[in-house]
């Protein structure tokens, strides 16, 4: 508890300190980490500021226990992925507890909360449920503790443990609802009204958290067991959606790029206005993929290897005139010889035939 305001004091620092920084833009340079602990981290992201586009995007990478792990907000939250594609990042979100304690006869809380206002990122009101689980619980979910503005809850009962179905989720035991779009801050607390207090010896706990809901399904066992919080040690993976949000730029006035701020610096990208929340995303022409925030950094699809050229190495049999072609090279013959079966040798002939190899 103590630790976890600490933290949050941390959090409200930093984006109070990213909030006041602009930077000149910084380009990933060959120097710049690409992986930290299995994560991808592709620009606009970075390990340090002078790799990423600003410092929201500085990616923390480091060991713990052993392991490389990306971290943003100073080490808070856990990076599990970025995708550039959707415009998306999941990391990993406390989950929010209220259990009895039967000798001190109250219920404790741990609670949580999350601040990313004045950030590039939101909540994904597409991807995420505010997800409730216990037998006599209304969890609230929100902006802030007090103040007005955006506040749901999800009530879940249950009179009679049978009623429990694995799979199931529509507020027998479990619960779920559907957040807005542009939620910055995340708040979660429990109604005092409902308490385990008479359910303690088969569900001592409720639990609370917003959380990606393709990765949820409900089980009985998380009832009348710690199953949901142990499963990732007391953490499940939420998805923000981010946008370069600076300026509050739609694409139309992005791209008269006033400020020498366009972020979609490759030939063959596209601008895509943001869905949840000002801004934009950049994104690969059609046919084409990879990265549309560097310079070049979109191929024609297939293309994502740096070319070999195996013509350096002649593969091709004497008099035969090589071809380097992208991932592989094929093989002619001067006019009046033909490439042979077998491709090793070029044998006489009156056609022209240009044969294929592939590596
Ligand atoms: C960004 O990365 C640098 C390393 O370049 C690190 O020292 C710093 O703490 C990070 N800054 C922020 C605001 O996260
Ligand atoms: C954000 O916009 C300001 C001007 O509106 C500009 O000076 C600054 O460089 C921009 N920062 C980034 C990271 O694009
Ligand atoms: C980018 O393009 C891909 C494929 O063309 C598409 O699936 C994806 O939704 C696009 N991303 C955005 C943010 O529009
Ligand atoms: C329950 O309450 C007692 C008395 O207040 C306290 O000593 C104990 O640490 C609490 N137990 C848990 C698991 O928090
Ligand atoms: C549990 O809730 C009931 C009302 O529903 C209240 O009377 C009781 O004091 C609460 N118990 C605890 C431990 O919060
Ligand atoms: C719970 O449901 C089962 C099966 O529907 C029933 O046999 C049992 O009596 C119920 N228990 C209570 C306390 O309602
Ligand atoms: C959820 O789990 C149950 C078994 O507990 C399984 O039958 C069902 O297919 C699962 N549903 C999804 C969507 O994974
Ligand atoms: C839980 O406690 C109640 C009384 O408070 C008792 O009737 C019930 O049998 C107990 N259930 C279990 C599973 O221990
Ligand atoms: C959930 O798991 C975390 C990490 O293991 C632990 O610190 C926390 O106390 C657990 N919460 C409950 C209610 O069991
Ligand atoms: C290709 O040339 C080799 C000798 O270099 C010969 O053994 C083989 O039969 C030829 N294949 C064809 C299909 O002509």
């Amino acid at each position: 508890m103590e630790a976890h305001i600490l933290q949050l004091l941390g959090l409200v620092f930093l984006l109070l300190f990213a909030a006041q920084h602009a930077p000149a833009i910084a380009i990933s340079s060959p120097r710049c980490q690409t992986q930290c602990g299995g994560v991808e981290i592709p620009y606009p992201f970075g390990v340090g500021l002078e790799c990423s586009l600003a410092p929201d995007f500085n990616v923390t990478c480091e060991v713990r226990d052993g392991i490389s792990k990306p971290a943003l907000f100073n080490n808070i939250v856990e990076l599990l992925e970025i995708s550039l594609i959707h415009g998306t990042i999941r990391f990993l979100n406390p989950i929010s507890a209220s259990c009895y304690n039967r000798s001190s006869d109250k219920m404790e809380e741990d609670p949580w909360w999350v601040n990313l206002r004045g950030t590039p990122y939101l909540f994904s009101d597409i991807h995420n449920k505010f997800t409730v689980i216990g037998c006599n619980t209304l969890a609230y979910i929100g902006y802030d503790i007090n103040s007005p503005g955006y506040q749901s809850g999800c009530v879940s009962t249950c009179h009679n443990l049978s009623d429990l179905a694995d799979g199931s989720c529509t507020g027998i035991g479990c619960c779920q609802t559907a957040i807005p779009k542009g939620m910055d801050t995340y708040f979660v607390g429990f109604d005092k009204n409902f308490n385990t207090s008479q359910i303690w010896n088969f569900s001592r706990c409720s639990y609370a958290v917003l959380m990606e809901a393709e990765a949820f399904n409900f089980s009985t066992a998380y009832i009348t067991t710690t199953e949901f919080n142990d499963t990732a040690s007391g953490q499940v993976a939420v998805v923000i959606d981010w946008a370069i949000r600076n300026g509050s730029m739609s694409c139309e006035v992005a791209k008269q790029n006033k400020e020498g701020t366009y972020a979609c610096l490759s030939k063959n990208s596209d601008c895509v206005d943001s869905l949840n929340g000002p801004g934009y995303l950049c994104n690969c022409s059609k046919g084409y993929e990879g990265n549309p925030y560097l310079p070049d950094g979109c191929h024609a699809l297939g293309h994502l290897t740096a070319d070999v050229d195996e013509c350096k190495y002649s593969p091709c049999p004497s008099g035969g005139i090589c071809h380097n072609t992208v991932g592989s090279y094929r093989c002619s013959c001067r006019v009046g010889r033909k490439l042979n079966g077998s491709g090793n040798s070029c044998d006489l002939d009156t056609r022209l035939i240009i044969g294929n190899n592939t590596l």
